[in-house]
């Protein structure tokens, strides 16, 4: 059990005897969760009834049951599954969590459901203090918001706002960055903008390729070019410093040195969208673990923190009304959100030597070891602490996409990153144990082991 917070807002939050019912109602719901099922034919009915009420297939022909322990999820036919993939890296610490949902309780019985930027709670002060705890010397405001699209757009807007005259923005091939119409144009994924209009300002920078001994060079050449060839109309440079849905490719700290100081001697914001990386490559901010504080103007987190945020320096703080909206964030997910953070602080998850940078290590010599046994099957590795990647066989998306429904059928879900090549990447809690990493590297293999048969593939 995680031991409890000295958050000074702790007498505005909870008391001992408020902890004590909530611990019992979660007792109580746990206990009946557990037992819940429907019967086969209810099941396929209801996956049915998901699939046409919004119009599309499910990618995983699921149904959770709203029921399971660290990392298994139980479904709603009573089976369960290795969730390594935490409906895409929202579950830092895994399914029924007794702690969060203790902490969900209180907030959800304490008054609103949800907090608007204009009547803040306890909690909406509780996740901004946390955030800004961890983000270093120059991001002194954060402005909370619902969703990791939404905290990138309100990032734009106040670049934009800051230099008007400047509409372009730099970004890295294969960035990820939301599916609204603006985040759809600096998304490198034409399917993922087909047909919608666009104001053509996007241009981009290759990302590190390990492989190029130049690669550094190239990059800062493109910026270079574009520097050359737009004077004056560039507002900023987006860095995914882990690339999430591009395939968890990183680099080194001296890459994004490089093209930092660059942006910063040519006046463009260095903007560090963190959605994913958020709490997952062993600090708070993925901008720390490569110790890059100094160059950020603007980041943007979502997921693990159960809502979203944008963090800015003073220089960036825009004028009254350009940024707002009705919701600031739900209150559980408030909550929820900064007990993460806390939970990540108070249990030594964070640092160098911290419970995530060691997991990183964990599924690191699980995957060599695998690698013994399966040398053609696993392909390179990418990712840092709990986010993890690696390309099997040569990462063509239909042996990518064969092995994740093994996967699935064998008890382990996992997702797909990249293109060319096609990854195989997990997101798993940062507490997940020894025997839930043994279970799930069994079943991987297993997966691989089947479709090695059925497509006559070499191991
Ligand atoms: C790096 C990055 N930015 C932005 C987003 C968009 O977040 P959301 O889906 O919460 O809008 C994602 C989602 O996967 C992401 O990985």
């Amino acid at each position: 059990m995680a031991k409890k917070s000295t958050n000074p807002l702790s007498p505005l939050l909870e008391s001992d005897a408020i902890r004590e019912a909530a611990r019992a109602l979660v007792n109580a719901v746990q206990e009946e969760a557990a037992g819940r099922s429907l019967s086969h034919k209810y099941y396929e009915k209801a996956i049915r009834d998901v699939e046409r009420l919004r119009g599309r297939e499910l990618f995983y022909p699921m149904l959770s049951a709203g029921a399971g322990t660290g990392a298994r999820l139980q479904l709603a036919d009573g089976t369960t599954k290795l969730d390594f993939i935490g409906a895409i890296g929202v579950y830092a610490f895994g399914h029924g969590d007794r702690d969060l949902l203790e902490n969900a309780v209180v907030a959800a019985a304490s008054d609103v459901l949800f907090q608007g930027h204009l009547m803040p709670g306890p909690e909406y002060l509780r996740i901004s203090k946390a955030l800004l705890r961890h983000a270093g010397p120059r991001l002194k405001h954060v402005w909370l918001s619902l969703s990791g699209a939404m905290a990138n757009e309100n990032a734009l807007k106040m670049i934009h706002h800051k230099k008007p005259s400047a509409d372009r923005m730099i970004v890295f091939d294969g960035a990820f960055h939301g599916r609204t119409l603006a985040m759809a144009e600096l998304t490198d994924r034409p399917a993922f903008r087909e047909g919608l209009p666009l104001r053509g300002n996007v241009l981009q920078v290759p990302f590190f390729d390990a492989e190029d001994e130049h690669s550094s060079e190239r990059s800062l050449a493109a910026l270079e070019t574009h520097l050359r060839r737009y004077p004056g109309q560039i507002a900023a440079m987006g860095f995914e410093l882990v690339q999430g849905e591009g395939g968890f490719n990183t680099a080194p700290r001296e890459f994004f040195v490089a093209l930092m100081e660059r942006c910063r001697t040519a006046g463009l914001a260095v903007w560090v969208d963190e959605v994913q990386t958020f709490a997952r490559t062993g600090e708070l901010f993925a901008f720390h673990t490569l110790q890059l504080d100094e160059y950020v103007d603007i980041a943007t987190v979502g997921k693990t923190l159960q809502g979203s945020a944008t963090l800015f320096s003073k220089e960036y703080n825009p004028k009254p009304g350009l940024v707002s909206g009705t919701f600031a964030g739900n209150t559980v997910g408030m909550a929820v959100g900064a007990r993460i953070i806390e939970r990540l602080e108070e249990d030594g998850y964070l640092g160098p030597e911290g419970r995530t940078a060691v997991l990183g290590g964990r599924i690191e010599r699980r995957f060599q070891s695998l690698a013994k046994r399966m040398p053609k099957a696993i392909g390179p590795r990418s990712g840092l602490g709990a986010m993890q990647a690696f390309v099997p066989w040569h990462g063509s998306r239909d042996i990518v996409n064969d092995v994740l429904r093994a996967c699935f059928e064998e008890g382990l879900i996992l997702l797909s990153a990249g293109d060319n090549p096609s990854k195989l990447r997990m997101l798993p809690p940062v507490n997940t144990t020894d025997e839930e990493l043994e279970a799930a590297f069994g079943i991987l293999e297993k997966a691989l082991c089947r479709v090695a048969e059925e497509r006559d593939l070499p191991c």
